[in-house]
């Protein structure tokens, strides 16, 4: 029986998640990750017809989640930015929404990610928030019967590092992985595949800063308070000029602006991190790699600086090659977690899952699944001695 693996992405500003998948090639959608809540289920409107999007319920309340979501923005717009993000009912919203798109009634194994800074305290509460049954509406469920949980910007490494010679490349080299999103700008070194857990943090200053600065200043220049932040966000996103009361707004004047968010970023990574010269790979993902990217590169001249392409998906990529390689090396966790599963619904479990296709080169030893990835026990040479470990080991 083939197993099924998926990956979330969600982030301060957008869900990313995997859509489809197959033999290392992922497919990947994104929403924004805004939830509006209403006291009953609906999802569509009186006038306009149907938004794409679903209507979830969480505590109590219903979460309007999805492609469509502005469309609802009738009421107050509050983003959850804060550090306790993953316990939010917002937060549990979006996930729901992304296991309702995902199409799938079960998945064996779900792959999430936190902020660098967030990873050691906040990764087993949420490897048990992701794990069991999420109502995704109109009393339809997804259950996913186990989660792993990797610092965000690992995602973005197993994605650069998935082109089987780059895979050769970075084993023996030492990498920095930067992933500049909405509200957190994290970073990564690596030596080989091996996590460089004191270099490796992630600071509160991302495109989000960018954005509120912006709104501040068209707020006086315009003589009153603007606060769509989302249509500056957009416009930026896009490369192009606002549209405010009927004329185009032109951006590129507050770059000074931009750069300066950018550049406090990356001094306080720079600050941890040593021996500069000694980096073989710089990598820049996130939503936000494009606006930060000239503030790195003043600031790392003499490098490279690698792109990938679709930088905001290169997280939820490698999110799921982990999965597929961590599902090949142990297959008995798996095989365990549907049995429980099949019991618990008072079904005749299969106690044999087929190992997804490997995406690592032929005679290449997986080696490059994090080592504590989970708590279910080590099983072969893709958890042995040569694994790369996660921040803070
Ligand atoms: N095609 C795009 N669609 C949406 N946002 C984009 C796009 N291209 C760039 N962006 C920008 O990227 C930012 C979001 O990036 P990303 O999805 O990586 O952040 P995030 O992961 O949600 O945030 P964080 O990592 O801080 O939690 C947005 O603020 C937006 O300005
Ligand atoms: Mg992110």
């Amino acid at each position: 029986m083939d197993i099924t693996i998926r990956a979330i992405d969600l982030g301060f500003g957008n869900t990313k998640y995997v859509s489809a998948a197959r033999e290392g090639q992922s497919e990947c959608a994104h929403f924004r990750s805004l939830a509006f809540f209403s006291a009953s289920e609906k999802s569509h409107d009186g006038l306009g017809g149907r938004r794409r999007t679903v209507c979830v319920p969480v505590d109590k309340l219903f979460y309007e989640v999805g492609p469509d979501v502005e469309l609802a923005a009738d009421r107050f717009r509050s983003r959850t930015l804060h550090d306790d993000y993953i316990h939010t009912s917002e937060y549990r919203a979006l996930t729901a929404g992304a296991l309702a798109y995902m199409k799938q009634e079960t998945i064996d194994l779900l792959v999430v990610g936190l902020p660098v800074a967030q990873y050691l305290d906040k990764r087993a509460a949420l490897e048990k928030l992701m794990t069991g049954r999420f109502a995704i509406g109109r009393g339809r469920h997804v259950t996913v019967l186990k989660t792993l949980v990797v610092a965000q910007p690992q995602g973005a490494l197993f994605h650069f590092a998935a082109d089987a010679s780059r895979l050769r490349d970075l084993k023996s080299q030492r990498s920095l992985i930067i992933d500049v999103g909405t509200r957190t700008f994290d970073w990564l070194v690596t030596q080989g595949i091996r996590v460089v857990p004191r270099m490796s943090h992630s600071v509160n200053r991302g495109v989000f800063d960018v954005v509120r600065l912006i709104a501040g200043e068209i707020s006086r220049e315009i003589g009153e308070d603007y606060q769509n932040l989302e249509a500056i966000d957009e416009a930026l996103s896009g490369r192009r000029s606002l549209r405010l009361y009927q004329k185009d707004h032109d951006l590129k004047r507050y770059e000074p602006l931009v750069q300066k968010i950018a550049d406090e970023a990356v001094s306080s990574m720079l600050q941890q991190i040593d021996h500069l010269d000694d980096f073989d790979s710089i990598v820049l993902v996130g939503g936000g790699a494009a606006l930060f990217r000239k503030a790195v590169k003043r600031r790392l001249p003499r490098h490279v600086i690698q792109d990938v392409d679709e930088p905001m998906y290169a997280n939820v990529r490698g999110y799921q090659l982990i999965g597929e390689e961590w599902a090949r090396a142990n297959p008995q966790a798996l095989a365990d977690a549907r049995q429980r599963h099949a019991q618990h619904l008072g079904k005749r479990p299969s106690t044999q899952v087929a190992a997804p296709a490997a995406t690592v080169a032929p005679g290449e030893p997986a080696t490059n699944v994090p080592s504590d990835l989970s708590s279910a026990p080590a099983s072969s040479a893709a958890t042995g001695a040569n694994s790369a470990c996660a921040p803070g080991q």
